[in-house]
């Protein structure tokens, strides 16, 4: 079945072992750069009805299936259940279906249709509907839908009895690693790595984390290990994720000011720098971006705790640069709430750039304060003095947010 037999599984619990791939080269993943991999968590439940949890990537197929041989034959596996069909989690399915030919195979009801749409296949995948219970003979297996975390036929599954929940994107990270427990690795890089995880996927749909957190306590699942689908297993420091991802998910405005921009003679990141220094001097705590030198997806990670959003860009052929329109459609496109800003940029002759940076602030709700400012050329004194001002009008704004808790 498979060439490849030295990648081995890794034990979590009594009866579940993590059997996913390691990518350590994906530096893209849909727009978001993943400057340290990631993985692709696969769990193979060793109950009397051997179960497998998602499968991974396409390319991935033979790490899969040899980490499970390391623990069982896989032809002696019964069911499969895909808790999120995206390709990352479902590529291989098919042909392991045809390999493995399992029982049967599980997803959500959405999960159902989105499967057959991606592959085409006449193979019959049962729905598991919100709240129903899977009995694997001596495990059981809850089921919690969880549309659009990350798509419509997301789900968590709950395996009572080593009290672990599978939560597929949900907790997780683009990080590469030998070691698979959240203790194992830098704190440091966890956070980093689940708040930018949390910022590029999940940030849209903030208002159904913040319902999903409050079902699942209310839930009163015992919880002693969540096993996403990318990163490490939380074993450790579960308070700690619910507690970032309910942090997250509020969105409350922070003394913190994004400016980002592009600039093509330096003229606006004269102004980016002017506004900086206002935003700094009205006590907020500043990030400086420009396009040329950092990613969307870090602009986006920065964003994500922040009060005040600043975006200028220079006039190119009566548009903005086109990698302002990169950054601004890909956060408009995450929609990060409560923010302040204002739109600035320089021009030779036409200027349209500030009234369309303008409108992708307008487009997110940003509160935007005072007015945009756009100036022809190169910015005099007077000009950065504004930008200077604008800056200070700006953190006033947010302080006052900030104040009000
Ligand atoms: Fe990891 Fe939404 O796929």
């Amino acid at each position: 079945m498979n060439n490849v037999d030295f990648y081995k599984a890794v034990k979590i619990t009594d009866r579940v072992w993590w059997v996913g791939a390691i990518d350590w080269n994906i530096r893209d993943f849909h727009g978001y750069t993943t400057r340290r991999g990631s993985t692709y968590n696969a769990y193979l439940v060793m109950a009397d009805k051997i179960t497998l949890m998602d499968t991974v990537k396409a390319p991935f197929r033979d790490e899969m299936l040899s980490r499970i041989a390391s623990v069982v034959d896989p032809k002696k596996i019964r069911y499969i259940i895909s808790n999120h069909s995206e390709m990352d989690h479902s590529g291989c399915l098919p042909e392991i279906i045809d390999m493995i030919r399992p029982e049967k195979v599980f997803a959500s009801p959405m999960g159902t249709k989105t499967l057959q749409e991606l592959f085409h296949r006449q193979a019959e995948i049962v729905p598991l509907k919100d709240g129903s219970r899977l009995s694997l003979g001596n495990a059981t297996l809850d089921f919690m839908e969880t549309r659009m975390l990350h798509w419509p036929d997301s789900m968590f599954s709950y395996l009572q009895e080593d009290r672990l929940l599978f939560s597929q994107d949900g907790f997780g990270m683009h990080l590469a690693t030998s070691e698979r427990f959240d203790d194992e690795i830098d704190p440091a890089i966890l956070e980093f790595e689940a708040a930018t995880y949390f910022a590029n996927i999940l940030l849209p749909y903030s208002p159904l984390v913040l319902k999903l957190l409050e079902r699942v306590a209310a839930s009163g699942l015992a919880i002693e290990v969540i096993a996403p689908d990318h990163g490490p297993v939380w074993r450790k420091d579960l308070a700690g994720i619910l507690a970032r991802y309910g942090r997250w998910a509020a969105q409350k405005p922070a003394a913190k000011a994004v400016v980002v921009y592009a600039t093509m003679w330096k003229s606006t990141e004269w102004m980016a720098k002017a506004m900086a220094e206002g935003l700094a001097d009205g006590g907020l705590r500043v990030k400086l971006m420009n396009m040329d030198e950092v990613h969307r997806s870090d602009v986006v990670y920065e964003t994500l705790e922040a009060g005040a959003l600043c975006a200028g860009s220079p006039t190119l052929n009566n548009n903005l640069l086109p990698q302002m329109a990169d950054v601004l459609t890909y956060l408009k496109g995450l929609r990060p709430a409560n923010l302040a800003g204002c739109a600035f940029g320089s021009y030779g002759w036409s200027g349209e750039s500030v009234k369309q940076v303008q409108e992708y602030l307008e487009d997110m709700k940003v509160k935007i304060v005072g007015e945009a400012i756009r100036v022809k050329h190169v910015p005099d004194r007077d000009t950065l003095a504004r930008c200077f001002e604008q800056g200070r009008q700006v953190a006033a704004a947010v302080r006052d947010v900030v104040s009000q808790g």
